[in-house]
């Protein structure tokens, strides 16, 4: 245990704890945008609404939340750690104007992208998840075809009215349908996004996220040794067109559907 602990206070130790929280959070990123594509059916919300309380209240899903907000700290203090150690090691910037360094933008700027990242994500919780969590929100109920899925009907139930009759999500047999009740995110994210500076935040966050992905991946890949030759072009392939291209695509697309429908 005293070696783990004495290997990641060392330099390479903290460029391990580096490239695994940062492959953690790659993959979570590949979840969170998977369920999030249920924003775009057109369902009045129902498959979004059902995805969050699944995820809030499935148990093995909170304890893997709960290692999330534990990697995104760590992660975000290291960086800060071995980007302060890079700038006393090198306190000249580079001379002349020209990158002739061999290095690429993204590389030299990933203490910033993660800034940009960090207050993002930072905002983004306070508007989503700590609403959902702590904050007073509508609720909907769904009645649905038992067989098909359709949505035969949807009502809003006030917070206040959800508050006062204490409701807890739930779903029923209802004469051959299914009622199903539950907190109603989909109408706090279609609200949120109604917002021009919002959705420009967002949008202008997922380019700084497409960024720090474009180095971060592959970059993990090496520092772990894991980037081998017969390797090296599938790695640049998924960090490229997975991470700093579809994913952030996709996530920025997500306000802008609200925005322009
Ligand atoms: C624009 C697209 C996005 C939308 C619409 C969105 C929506 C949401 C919503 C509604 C929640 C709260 C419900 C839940 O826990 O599932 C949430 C949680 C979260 N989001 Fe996002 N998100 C987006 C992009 C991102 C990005 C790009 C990141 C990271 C860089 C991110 C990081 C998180 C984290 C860390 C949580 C907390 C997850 C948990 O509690 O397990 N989100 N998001």
């Amino acid at each position: 245990m005293t070696n783990l602990f004495e290997f990641l206070n060392s330099s390479v130790g903290k460029k391990w704890l580096m490239a695994l929280t940062g492959l953690f959070l790659s993959l979570f990123l590949i979840v969170h945008v998977s369920g999030n594509l249920a924003l775009f059916k057109d369902d009045g919300g129902l498959a979004f609404n059902q995805y969050t309380v699944f995820m809030t209240t499935f148990p093995p899903i909170k304890i893997i939340s709960y290692l999330l907000y534990a990697t995104i700290i760590i992660h975000a203090i290291n960086g800060f750690y071995l980007v302060a150690k890079n700038m006393k090691a090198r306190p000249v910037k580079y001379e002349g104007k020209k990158n002739n360094t061999g290095t690429t933008w993204a590389s030299r700027n990933m203490g910033i992208l993660g800034t940009i990242l960090l207050i993002f994500i930072a905002t983004h919780l306070i508007h989503f998840w700590y609403e959902y969590k702590f904050g007073e929100m509508d609720w909907k109920t769904y009645v649905v075809e038992a067989t098909t899925d359709n949505v035969l009907k949807e009502e809003v139930i006030t917070a206040a009215d959800a508050k006062a009759q204490n409701l807890k999500p739930a779903t029923m047999d209802y004469m051959g349908n299914k009622i199903i009740i539950c907190k109603n995110l989909y109408g706090v994210v279609e609200t949120a996004f109604k917002d021009p500076l919002v959705v420009a935040f967002y949008v202008i966050s997922m380019l700084g996220l497409s960024y720090h992905l474009l180095h971060g991946f592959q970059s993990a890949f090496q520092t772990l040794s894991l980037r081998g030759k017969n390797y090296e072009g599938l790695i640049k392939g998924i960090g490229t067109f997975v991470f700093a291209i579809i994913i952030p695509a996709l996530f920025a697309a997500m306000p802008i559907y609200f925005l322009t429908r």
